[in-house]
Formats: C-alpha cells, structure tokens, sequence
C-alpha cells in the first residue's frame, strides 16, 4: 500500500516537472538547422496546390552528442509577430504547453541528424496571416529538447505569407450550392410534372 502510494505520488511529482508543467521555450538550443522554400515576402495561396519544401539537420557545430536524446522531430507553421498582434488565440507563451505560435503541424519524422526533407502541400485551412517554419526535437517522453527555425530570433527575417482561399472561390462555392439546390428542385418538379400526366392519362 505505502509502495503503491509512494508511486503515485512520484508520477504526479514527474508529471509536475515535464508533462504538466511543460519546457520553457527559453530553455531550448537552437541546435536545428531549418530551411523552407519560401522565398523572403513570397505570398503563398492556400488550397491551390502550392506546396512548401523543409529541410532541417543537426547543426554540426554544437558539441557531439548534443542530440543523444532527440527522438523525433516535429515541423510547424507558425505565426510571425505581426500576425500575432491583438489576438490571444496566436499568442507566443514561453511555456510550450501554452503557447500558440505553432498552430500547423506540417510533418512528424523520427529525428535524424542530416538528410531530413519534406514537402508539404498547403492546406486549406490555414489562414490567412504571415508566417515562418519551425522545427522541434523531442526526446523519448515528447518531451521538447531542442529547435530551428527559418527566421531570426526576433522573428522578423526570412518571413512569408499565405493567403486563405479567396472571395473568387468562395463565391465558385456559393455558385456550386445553388446549382445543385436548383438541380434538386427542377428534378422534383419533372417528378411532379410526369405524375400528373400519368394520373390525368389513367383517368
Ligand atoms: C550553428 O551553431 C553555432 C553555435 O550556436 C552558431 O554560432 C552558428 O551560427 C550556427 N550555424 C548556423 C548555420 O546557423
Ligand atoms: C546525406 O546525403 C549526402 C549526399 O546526398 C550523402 O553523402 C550522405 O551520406 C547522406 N547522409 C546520411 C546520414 O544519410
């Protein structure tokens, strides 16, 4: 009984120190090197096949074994700081659990230190907002051990933008609705029409 409760008093201790309450991202080392295809400023328009190319790798440079407990990396889209501005629902948290920056997951790989690619089609959900590319590595209890990212520290450099699906393709949508509904109705009236007849005929 005192073994069983020594336990679960330890797991609730070690989920207060990582799980529940979570990294700081000012505890991470910027040990990932990422980049994405995006050009400086490029405006990207979602839902219109148009895809974005990550790369990311080790940066070779920190000390050899720096990555011995990464196990998996994670790519997100996250938002710049201008598109974060008078909106809490994007807000950068320095606790990982809490922050919003990164709504968009992009990929999910097992951590590699080189040779790491993937091209992601734009979907078409994301909205409209200006944007960079992030990468996590998370140790075996998923756990955030270290990143990359495309821009700057400040996040001010290297940033692009995507366009959510616009008024012409709402209104190709809206367009697209009616023609059915009306196709639904002039079928029930040719229905109407052809029964009528039939019973007029077998009077
Ligand atoms: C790799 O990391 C070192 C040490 O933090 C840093 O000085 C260097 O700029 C990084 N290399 C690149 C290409 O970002
Ligand atoms: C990464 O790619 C380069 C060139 O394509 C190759 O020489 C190298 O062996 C690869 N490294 C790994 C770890 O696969």
């Amino acid at each position: 009984m005192a073994a069983r409760g020594f336990l679960v008093a330890s797991l609730l201790l070690s989920c207060l120190a990582v799980t529940c309450y979570g990294v700081t991202f000012s505890s991470l080392q910027r040990t990932l090197l990422v980049t994405a295809s995006p050009t400086p400023g490029q405006v990207l328009k979602a839902g219109e096949d148009q895809k974005i190319t990550v790369t990311w790798s080790l940066n070779q440079t920190f000390p050899a074994g720096i990555d011995s407990t990464y196990k998996m990396v994670k790519v997100k889209l996250c938002y710049a700081p201008i598109s974060q501005v008078d909106r809490a629902w994007r807000k950068t948290v320095d606790n990982l659990v809490k922050d919003k920056t990164c709504q968009f997951k992009v990929v999910a790989k097992p951590y590699s230190p080189s040779n790491n690619s993937f091209t992601w089609t734009l979907e078409r959900d994301v909205p409209s907002a200006t944007y960079f590319v992030r990468a996590y590595a998370y140790n075996s209890e998923d756990v955030a051990a270290g990143y990359g990212q495309t821009t700057d520290a400040h996040k001010t450099t290297n940033l692009f933008e995507i366009q959510a699906i616009s008024g012409r393709h709402a209104s190709l949508d809206i367009a697209s609705v009616c023609f059915s509904a009306f196709s639904v109705l002039s079928l029930g009236g040719f229905f109407f029409m052809e029964k009528r007849k039939a019973a007029r005929v077998s009077k």
